[in-house]
């Protein structure tokens, strides 16, 4: 089986493996980590009835006495009642501290998993074993996990490492092609504000998933060893996050994660030059275009300022956005949040 590995410092040392078909290796790939243990797999609706058997196959052929939870697809799933559903789960299942948690799934699966193993017994591990290109690229990676509470998406969670990553790159072959393009988005981020080859490559349709994948991890990898607790560098990976994030809540999640962030990253753009920086935004805008995003703002600047002012991002007055100086270079600018309403009056 040939993959990739992606070697990990952080407060925990792991690896993310990539490869097309590693699914089927999982159980022989996890027992020099895990040893002879129970495995208590946490899964949605839609990735078990595609793959459901497959992973247990894997684990089970590895000699794995494994149990399973499965949560309705879907982000109202990355909820307190789940979180201690799944709890409950482990501890009916007499999970010890020697077990593990594989969250199999995109990234309501992978952060309530994390979380669900950084509370139960103290602290148990897990293996993150994304399926969509998004978990693949960004949730997967770094150790944030979280549930939503009904203040806000994420405002619960840990930084919290998993003990490995497997990617799978062919489970992706069955995604949507909107749930597909959502990564996408955050694929072309990770070309904005760190690498300009790999954002070139991205105009070269379809891209080599293998090698984007890799890549991106790469940047993350890097970014998360420099600053796993997010107080500095981890920021330019919200390059249009903040943005969108807002747009997210205006629609009542009704529109996507991806096409958000995609939108956010547009007025980002269109408001570096404002603040002295160069003006990628055509550019930006003519590649998400290409990858089937609409980038248009449906709301207003105030509506976007005033949504946005819940950010966790924002510190007292100040708020950080991530700005673009060149392709394949973004910085962190902090200004007063007057500042942004401002801004955003001008490109909105
Ligand atoms: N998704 C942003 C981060 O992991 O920091």
């Amino acid at each position: 089986m040939q993959y990739k590995t992606i070697h990990v410092e952080a407060s925990r040392v792991y690896d993310i493996l990539i490869g097309r078909g590693i699914l089927a290796t999982l159980g022989t790939l996890v027992r020099p980590l895990l040893g002879d243990c129970r495995l208590a797999v946490l899964t949605d609706s839609n990735v078990d009835v595609l793959y459901g058997n497959a992973i247990m196959d894997s684990l089970q052929a590895a000699g794995y006495n494994t149990c399973k939870f499965v949560i309705p697809a879907g982000e109202q799933s990355k909820c307190a009642g789940n979180l201690l559903a799944f709890l409950d789960f482990m501890a009916s299942e007499q999970l010890t501290r020697k077990d593990a948690v594989i969250a199999f799934g995109g990234g309501v699966v992978g952060d309530l998993g994390g979380l669900s193993a950084s509370l139960y017994l103290r602290g148990v591990k897990y293996i993150h074993v994304p399926t969509t290109l998004l978990a693949a690229v960004d949730s997967s990676v770094g150790g944030k996990t979280a549930i939503d509470i009904p203040a806000g998406k994420n405002l619960v969670g840990s930084f919290y490492q998993p003990s490995m990553v497997c990617c799978d790159t062919a489970l992706m072959d069955s995604l949507p092609a909107d749930i597909y393009r959502d990564g996408c988005a955050e694929v072309i981020k990770y070309g904005m504000i760190l690498d300009k080859e790999l954002y070139s490559t991205l105009h070269t349709l379809p891209f080599d998933r293998e090698a984007v994948v890799a890549r991106c991890v790469e940047i993350k990898r890097d970014v998360v060893q420099q600053d796993e607790y997010d107080n500095g560098l981890r920021g330019l990976l919200n390059f249009g996050h903040t943005f969108g994030h807002a747009i997210e809540k205006l629609s009542n999640f009704g529109v996507s994660h991806g096409e958000a962030v995609a939108k956010g990253m547009v007025i980002a753009a269109r408001i570096a030059p404002l603040c002295g920086l160069c003006d990628v935004a055509d550019e930006l805008s003519a590649l998400l275009v290409k990858y089937g995003f609409d980038i248009g703002c449906e709301y207003t600047a105030t509506q976007v300022y005033e949504a946005l002012l819940t950010d966790k991002k924002r510190r007292g007055g100040d708020i950080t956005v991530v700005l673009p100086k060149a392709v394949g270079q973004c910085i962190l600018h902090t200004m007063p949040v007057e500042e942004l309403e401002t801004l955003l009056s001008q490109v909105i």
